[in-house]
């Protein structure tokens, strides 16, 4: 929707030089890109960050008027407006370092001054293209190897479109052949395998319907609930006595990691091929707090049936440019820790020791599994994984409804961020102390985004931009169960 070169308005007031006011002649838009030309450096970038309609209408007039008067109103648009900068001889973008003047036109921006000043570009090798500029036919494409090397966050409330954006990423991921392995709480990635029905959208976007089927492969705690799904389990003899203390839940590592391994050696000597009920029995009886214990916690794991004689080894689990969808659906939340922990923390070790591809872990419902407030069992590794994965070539997603509940140090490594309608303001609260460049307009925006507009920061881009999510090539998977015939 480019409109070429039209004035809308006058800059007037006292001029920053990060921001100035505009009287409108034309209607823009909030979030719209407006131009002004510097005495300098010619054209430069501008956004409108708010707008107010002011009146002489006061309330002194509106009270004297009778319900069939008519007034003559003077009214003006005025907006504020945040200067996003222009490029410079060497490519970097710049913002003047004296005021516009007073009186100065402002003109609605053309599409190669906006693609130039933020970066639009196709990347035919490293881009990720989840949409346009929001009022424009511009592509955003994210850099993959950001996405990988500096972590991700898909924010928004509930039904505000994680799952179908996350559905976009892991798409061109999937194109460009970088290896991702998704915790699947829902069970709702496994429609990537099947092509869209073609609507309306796929052809102002440029999207083609494509299924995914030799890329993504599924694996499940319990396949009895999610038949297209592998079997997933882990091998008890694999596991050093420490992890298994993680499937316990015990985080007192001084108090039980000796006793337990005694116990291990004990059992592993005497039947090589030892089960977790050999534990259990071997632990049965044992005197005082920490035998008792041992026996409890060992008998909780039995449960899980998460432990068997062989696993599911690495090289089945993680293949080179494919998906690995863990489909925890109907899987007990604690449960579902238990395995996010040993995956995390196998996808963890196996990257540092260069034995599997870099890739893409992503996690739906991350508050659950790097909670705020108390532990998961996989809370820790979630923690290193953030903190230090991308040394290693581990990238993490996390996808939430609540910004609020998730660990804040594991929301501040995540530099890219995806956000769509936010209206909790605790939510906003902690998507605003997360991100650097995030203006207040921009905030409220958030709160009234229709659903398939997000605002992204990061991924390649110098400045947040707010992008129409483009439909997908695959089929959606969370739509909402409906419970009444409509
Ligand atoms: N970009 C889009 N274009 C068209 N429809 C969309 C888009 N994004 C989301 N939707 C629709 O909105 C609905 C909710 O989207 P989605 O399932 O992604 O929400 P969510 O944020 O993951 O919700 P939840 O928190 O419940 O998991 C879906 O039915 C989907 O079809
Ligand atoms: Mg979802």
């Amino acid at each position: 929707m480019n409109r070429g070169v039209e004035e809308v308005g006058r800059i007037f007031g006292d001029v920053g030089l990060g921001q100035f006011h505009v009287s409108l002649s034309r209607p823009v838009e909030r979030g719209d890109y407006l131009a002004v030309d510097d005495e300098m450096h010619g054209r430069v970038l501008c956004q409108l960050d708010d707008l107010k309609r002011k009146s002489d209408f006061d309330l002194e007039r509106a009270g004297a008027l009778g319900p069939t008067d008519t007034a003559a109103i003077h009214e003006s648009l005025l907006g504020l407006a945040r200067i996003v900068g222009y490029r410079d001889e060497q490519g970097l973008v710049k913002c003047p370092t004296i005021p516009f003047r007073p009186g100065s036109h402002v003109f609605r921006a053309e599409e190669p001054l906006i693609a130039d000043v933020l970066g639009l570009k196709h990347r035919a090798n490293s881009g990720a293209y989840v949409g346009l500029l929001r009022n424009h036919n511009l592509r955003v494409e994210l850099d993959i190897n950001q996405l990988v090397q500096r972590h991700v966050s898909v924010l928004a409330k509930t039904g505000g479109g994680k799952s179908y954006l996350l559905g976009v990423l892991i798409e061109e991921l999937l194109r460009h052949r970088v290896t991702c392995v998704i915790i699947d709480p829902h069970g709702e990635y496994g429609s990537l395998r099947f092509p869209a029905e073609k609507n309306g959208g796929h052809a102002r976007f440029g999207v083609e319907s494509q299924g995914f089927a030799r890329q993504v492969q599924e694996y499940s705690p319990d396949p009895s609930l999610n038949p297209t799904a592998k079997p997933l389990t882990f091998s008890l003899r694999h596991l050093d006595p420490r992890d298994l203390l993680v499937f316990m839940g015990l985080t007192s590592v001084k108090t039980f990691l000796a006793p337990l391994k005694q116990l291990v050696e004990r059992v592993g000597a005497s039947s090589p091929e030892y089960t977790v009920h050999d534990l259990v029995r071997a632990a049965e009886g044992g005197e005082g707090a920490i035998a008792e214990t041992l026996h409890e916690r060992l008998e909780y794991v039995e449960q899980t049936k998460l432990l068997g004689p062989v696993g599911t080894s690495l090289s089945e689990l993680v293949k080179k440019g494919d998906a690995t969808l863990i489909n925890l659906r109907g899987v007990a939340p604690d449960v579902q820790e238990l395995v996010v922990a040993r995956i995390a923390s196998t996808l963890f070790d196996a990257r540092k020791k260069d034995k599997i591809p870099p890739l893409f872990l992503v996690v739906e419902e991350a508050h659950n599994f790097a909670p705020q407030q108390g532990s998961a069992a996989c809370s820790r590794v979630m923690k290193a994984i953030a903190s230090e994965g991308r040394k290693f070539g581990l990238g993490l997603c996390c996808v939430t409804q609540r910004a609020a509940r998730i660990d804040k140090s594991v929301l501040s490594q995540c530099n890219t961020q995806l956000i769509l309608q936010v209206t909790n303001p605790l939510d906003l609260k902690a998507i605003a102390q997360s991100i650097e460049g995030l203006t207040a307009g921009m905030t409220e925006m958030i709160q009234s985004l229709p659903v398939g507009t997000a605002l992204i920061t990061g991924g390649g881009y110098h400045t947040p931009l707010f992008c129409e999510v483009r439909p997908r090539a695959t089929r959606h998977g969370g739509e909402s169960v409906q419970i009444v015939a409509a």
